[in-house]
């Protein structure tokens, strides 16, 4: 109970401070992600609109990974995970830090 507590203040407090600094960034690219792991998560969530391959949908403005990842910095995909951006959901209250490690190593590996 106590665990849950404490999980429900942190998710209560972290979008007050994710704007400006994104501690939780930080703490994610120290993880070791398992893009093994990262596979089930990125079907799970993100092949709906990335596709299963990458390839993303052009008609409805859902980037290409296979064309994106290899430009983009770690840290901003992180980051980009955690808060969202335009139609980008955010996977803050959905993924743990892992999984976001995960999904990250999966898509570096794939498509990085
Ligand atoms: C509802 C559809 C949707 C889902 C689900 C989704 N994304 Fe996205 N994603 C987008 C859109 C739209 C953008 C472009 C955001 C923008 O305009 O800045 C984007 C951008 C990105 C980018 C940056 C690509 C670029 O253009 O530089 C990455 C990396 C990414 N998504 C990864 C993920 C991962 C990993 C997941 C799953 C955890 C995920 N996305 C789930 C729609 C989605």
């Amino acid at each position: 109970m106590r665990r849950i507590l404490i999980a429900a203040a942190l998710l209560a407090f972290a979008p007050a401070c994710s704007e400006e600094e994104n501690p939780d960034t930080a703490t994610i690219l120290a993880l070791t992600g398992n893009a093994d792991d990262g596979q089930s998560v990125y079907e799970a969530k993100c092949a709906s609109c990335h596709k299963a391959d990458g390839t993303g949908d052009a008609s409805l403005n859902y980037p290409s990974l296979v064309e994106h990842v290899p430009h983009e910095e770690e840290a901003e995909m992180v980051t980009l995970i955690l808060d969202g951006e335009e139609a980008m959901p955010a996977f803050r209250s959905q993924l743990s830090d892992q999984e976001v490690a995960d999904v990250l190593a999966y898509i570096l590996r794939e498509w990085g």
